[in-house]
């Protein structure tokens, strides 16, 4: 073949290939060939879920559903969140979650569903353990995107779901023990370094999921940072920020530090670098970078390596997976012809800086 193909030239190699395709290409009038209908050359997928690392338990049961039960993948992802949303020991998603400074749960997640071409979104959301599920209601049955606060609950409790308390016993002693140290002059008793707060700020939940059509869906949900001030909405239910799905590429997702991922766009700027024909893993990195790229100075090292960190996981249409982190050490959960299992992530940098 030239190396300037036309369609013909595509079509005849593609049909090679796929005998099944080059008997059913129909020919135009004049005996010129027509333009192959998109189903013929939609290229083989192999199912597979990938997750952030607290989705060990869920990438099992998506692919589960997924492989033995016929589940749609955003049907298969949620079931898959909806394990730590609902787990009381799970300090950074949904029931359980650390709360805000004001020691309210404000929960934030949403979903994208690529074969529908379709998402939704809740933000801030109190007293609803499974906002994933809420954000596909958002999504099914308007044509809205991303409802917040009050309005999210009111909406939940018109499809059924319970307002319940969403704050632990772990979760209110780990915030008092947070505004207990607050800073030396505030109206609230020092607690003595013998019962140190070793808590980590940030913990989020992303899971997209391939089925063996290419079609592809992803959902992340979080209580977001610890201690945030009342009503911030972090990355996670922001489309192109926590997650982003194209069904003819692929599906992105973020953990980590929202604000830093909220300038990069960084779900959106993976599922484009796979669309171009990056890697999984180097579509992440690429997002890693343009979020580097985008944050403001003062949250850098004097070399430029962030004080932060940010993590991105991808999957793409023929279930190729990958993700990428800011330091080396971390790790993402995924599913595919090989069993559930975690694996090690991408680094961005060899090491942190000094301190952070
Ligand atoms: N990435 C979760 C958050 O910042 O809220």
């Amino acid at each position: 073949m030239s190396e300037n193909p036309t369609r013909r030239d595509f079509v005849l190699s593609t049909a090679a290939a796929l005998p099944l395709v080059r008997t059913a290409l129909p020919r135009g009038a004049a005996g010129a060939w027509r333009a192959a209908p998109a189903l013929l050359l939609k290229p083989a997928s192999s199912p597979c879920v990938v997750a952030s690392a607290n989705g060990i338990r869920g990438v099992a049961k998506a692919m589960d559903l997924i492989a033995n039960h016929g589940a749609d993948t955003l049907d298969a992802a949620i079931e898959a969140v909806k394990i730590e949303e609902l787990d009381p020991d799970d300090p950074y998603v949904g029931y359980g979650g650390f709360p805000n400074a004001a020691g309210v749960v404000q929960l934030d997640a949403a979903c994208m569903h690529g074969p529908t071409r379709r998402a939704g979104a809740v933000g801030a959301l109190e007293g609803i353990k499974t906002p994933s599920e809420v954000a596909r209601c958002v999504m099914k049955y308007t044509d809205e995107i991303f409802l917040v606060g009050k309005g999210a609950q009111d909406f939940a409790v018109q499809f059924g779901f319970k307002i319940e308390n969403l704050l632990t016993e772990k979760a209110r002693e780990a915030w008092l023990h947070w505004r207990a140290n607050l800073n030396p002059h505030d109206d609230y008793r020092d607690v003595p370094d013998s019962q140190p707060m070793v808590v980590q700020p940030h913990g989020t939940i992303n899971c997209s999921a391939v089925n063996a059509n290419g079609d592809i869906s992803s959902v992340t949900t979080t209580s977001g940072a610890a201690w945030k001030v009342p009503g911030r909405v972090g990355d996670s239910p922001i489309i192109g920020a926590g997650l982003y799905v194209d069904n003819d590429a692929g599906a992105a997702g973020s953990t980590g530090l929202g604000e830093r991922n909220m300038m990069a766009c960084g779900s959106y700027v993976a599922v484009e670098a796979m669309r171009r024909g990056m890697s999984p893993t180097d579509a992440c990195l690429e997002a890693l970078r343009r979020a580097v790229a985008m944050s403001p100075p003062d949250t850098l090292a004097p070399d430029g390596r962030p004080k932060w960190d940010l993590n991105y996981y991808a999957l793409s249409k023929k279930g190729e997976f990958g993700s990428a982190a800011m330091y080396p050490g971390f790790q993402f959960a995924v599913n595919d012809s090989h069993g559930p299992r975690l694996a090690d992530a991408a680094a961005l940098y060899p090491s942190r800086p000094a301190g952070a």
